[in-house]
């Protein structure tokens, strides 16, 4: 098999007392989806803050598209050709959809995305290239977000999700992280970041798809990752982590069952 796409080795965030992530090790291959599921502050988020840079390990290292995550917070994943949507959405609400598209690709190819470099950035989009626009309306058709041309205030959390995907999108990462991504969409929402998935990783991207409904992650991805306490308990096939006793365990020894079924 190829090397790794992201290779973390016996990596680890505390704040405080909180053990958030505690020594994980994992792999995602070019064309693979990774499922990270577990219950609340499992450490999902946290793991994916230390791939995508916006945190530090305390110790253990990561290596993305074959060089280690070192560097500023705002240069580390693009450096390492990455892009990924929030849990809680990073969109400018001030701005239409196919602007913060925009801006989002440009910030990232400039490297920081200040208030007045914002501002900046906003009049260039109105005159940006039509090759890019094309783009970007192409994304957004094939995500199924319409009207890209409203403000985003105007937009359901469903639609917000699928702005960052289709952000995501335009960078044409190695690897995209996606935390929560279907998390308040409805069916139209669920059924355009599946197909964004689907597309994406014919280029040889890898994935790392988070979410609460395990139905839904262990569709989609090739093999699902544990995770308790900042731990990870599991590592295997969709079907092997299903029927585990660690996920058993994890869930159900808590009474906190994993969401299942339609988002
Ligand atoms: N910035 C922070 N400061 C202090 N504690 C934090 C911080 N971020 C996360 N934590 C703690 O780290 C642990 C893991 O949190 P994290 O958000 O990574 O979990 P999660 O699996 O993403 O949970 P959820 O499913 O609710 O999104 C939790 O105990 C959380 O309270
Ligand atoms: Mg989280």
């Amino acid at each position: 098999m190829s090397d790794p796409i992201l290779h973390c080795r016996e990596v680890s965030k505390t704040y405080g007392a909180v053990r958030a992530v505690d020594s994980v090790s994992l792999t995602v291959h070019a064309g693979e989806v990774l499922g990270l599921v577990g219950p609340n502050g499992a450490g999902k988020t946290t793991l994916v803050d230390l791939i995508g840079g916006e945190q530090r390990p305390d110790t253990g290292t990561i290596h993305a598209v074959g060089r280690p995550l070192t560097g500023p917070p705002s240069r580390r994943a693009r450096f390492n050709g990455m892009a990924r949507t929030f849990q809680h959405p990073q969109v400018a609400l001030d701005m239409t959809v196919r602007e913060n598209m925009i801006v989002g690709l440009a910030a990232r190819s400039m490297g920081s995305l200040g208030g007045m470099l914002r501002q900046l950035l906003r009049g260039m989009v109105s005159a940006s290239d039509p090759g890019l626009n094309l783009e970007v309306d192409r994304v957004a058709a094939a995500l199924g977000l319409e009207a890209i041309d409203r403000y985003c205030m105007e937009l359901t959390l469903g639609e917000l999700r699928l702005l960052e995907v289709g952000r995501a999108l335009l960078m044409k990462p190695a690897l995209m992280l996606l935390d929560e991504p279907f998390a308040g969409s409805d069916a139209r929402g669920v059924s355009g970041i599946r197909s964004a998935i689907a597309e994406i990783l014919k280029s040889g991207c890898g994935v790392i798809l988070v979410d609460h409904n395990v139905d839904i992650v262990a569709s989609l991805a090739h093999r699902i990752v544990l995770l308790n306490l900042g731990a990870k308990v599991f590592d295997g096939s969709p079907r092997d982590c299903l029927a585990s006793p660690e996920m058993q365990a994890v869930y159900f020894g808590s009474g906190d069952g994993p969401a299942v079924g339609a988002t």
